[in-house]
């Protein structure tokens, strides 16, 4: 039967994109190394329990199914690569190229285009020093490719790949597409292993009256965007006609505080929240190449990116809201 198939379904992005594919009437198959979350495998048709570093698991996908298109986002996240590159470089860079050539073999086998989605990052930038950081405000796609972690090495070479066999595979093969994901924000799960995790850690951590040592610098800048958001662009770039597409990959924003900032919002939420700053040297030299923010605009104009939320709307519409009532807390003392 066909079904879209999404690796990392266990992760924050496949809680929040698994139940809108279901709603979308898509059979979904989940691939994650640990069984999925009850709420996510709810939404699934399958889940299969395996890795896709592991050859085998994908010769069992395609006798079962036919994958019409495929959502990639297992992956590891820039601070647990950064502590076992060599194991990030397998993973990462090995996984995926073991998606693409199992997408391409699907797209042959049936004679249609396969649609891969690649959820890189703003760690394929690497800025190297506070000028330049602060002269490339709104960084372009095509600027400083020079990334310094295994992460955003591993994700700019994949970039490359996806590119590769798109462009090599004629009018059978894989469709590759590529969003470059910010630091995300959700209300309903809680990040590990990333480098952006500071901002939704301090305010998970603030409504649960939980100290919060923050890893970076109080004047440490990166994009942010909520996690409805992404999804909702991610779903937009997979429905938007390939002819309209005129990059393979594409940055998308919404809004960057500083973390002193992000902290000063949660703190006006949850008045009792303590948090400090004790900058973790490695992590934040990671934060300090990223990006003050992206420039989004192809993104907005070829398959129409638009957050429905700035930063005051994220704060006192989604996050603060679910947050609270994540942690049982009464909506009483939301500000505005
Ligand atoms: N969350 C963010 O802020 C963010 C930002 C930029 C890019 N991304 C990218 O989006 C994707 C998903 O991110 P997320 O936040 O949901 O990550 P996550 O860490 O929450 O989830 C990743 C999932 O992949 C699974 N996984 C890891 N290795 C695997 C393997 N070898 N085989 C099968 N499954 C494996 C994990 O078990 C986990 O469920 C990743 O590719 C990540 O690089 C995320």
């Amino acid at each position: 039967m066909p079904v879209t198939l999404v690796t990392g379904a266990g992760g924050e992005i496949g809680h929040t994109l698994v139940p809108r594919l279901a709603k979308q009437g898509q059979a979904v198959v989940a691939l994650d190394l640990n069984p999925l979350p009850p709420d996510t495998a709810s939404h699934c048709h399958a889940q299969l329990v395996g890795d896709i570093t592991d050859e085998a698991i994908w010769k069992g996908i395609s006798d079962r199914y036919d994958v019409v298109a495929i959502y990639h986002l297992a992956a590891l996240l820039s601070t647990t690569s950064e502590k076992h590159p060599a194991l990030a470089h397998r993973v990462n860079v090995g996984g995926t190229l073991n998606v693409l050539t199992f997408a391409q073999s699907q797209a042959t086998a049936r004679g249609e285009r396969v649609r891969v989605l690649f959820p890189s990052t703003i760690a394929i930038y690497g800025l190297p020093d506070a000028t330049t950081k602060a002269t490339f405000a709104r960084i372009k796609e095509h600027q400083w490719l020079q990334p310094t972690t295994m992460y955003g090495c591993n994700k700019l070479y994949c970039e490359h790949l996806g590119k590769y066999m798109t462009r090599h595979a004629a009018a059978k093969g894989v469709d590759f597409r590529c969003v470059r994901l910010p630091g995300l924000i959700s209300a309903e799960t809680l990040p590990s292993g990333g480098t952006s995790d500071f901002g939704p850690e301090m305010l998970h951590a603030a409504a649960q009256g939980k100290p919060y040592e923050c890893f970076v610098r109080e004047d440490t800048r990166i994009p942010f965007m909520v996690m409805p958001d992404a999804v909702d662009s991610i779903l937009r770039l997979m429905a938007t006609d390939a002819s309209k597409l005129t990059l393979t990959a594409y940055n998308i924003g919404a809004f960057n505080p500083s973390a002193g900032e992000f902290a000063d919002l949660v703190r006006s939420a949850f008045p009792g929240a303590m948090i400090t700053f004790k900058p973790n040297p490695m992590r934040q030299a990671i934060c300090d190449g990223w990006p003050a923010d992206v420039d989004d605009a192809p993104a907005r104009a070829d398959f129409g990116h638009a957050p429905a939320y700035d930063l005051p709307r994220a704060f006192n519409d989604y996050l603060v809201p679910a947050v609270r009532s994540r942690y049982g807390l009464s909506s009483a003392s939301v500000t505005r």
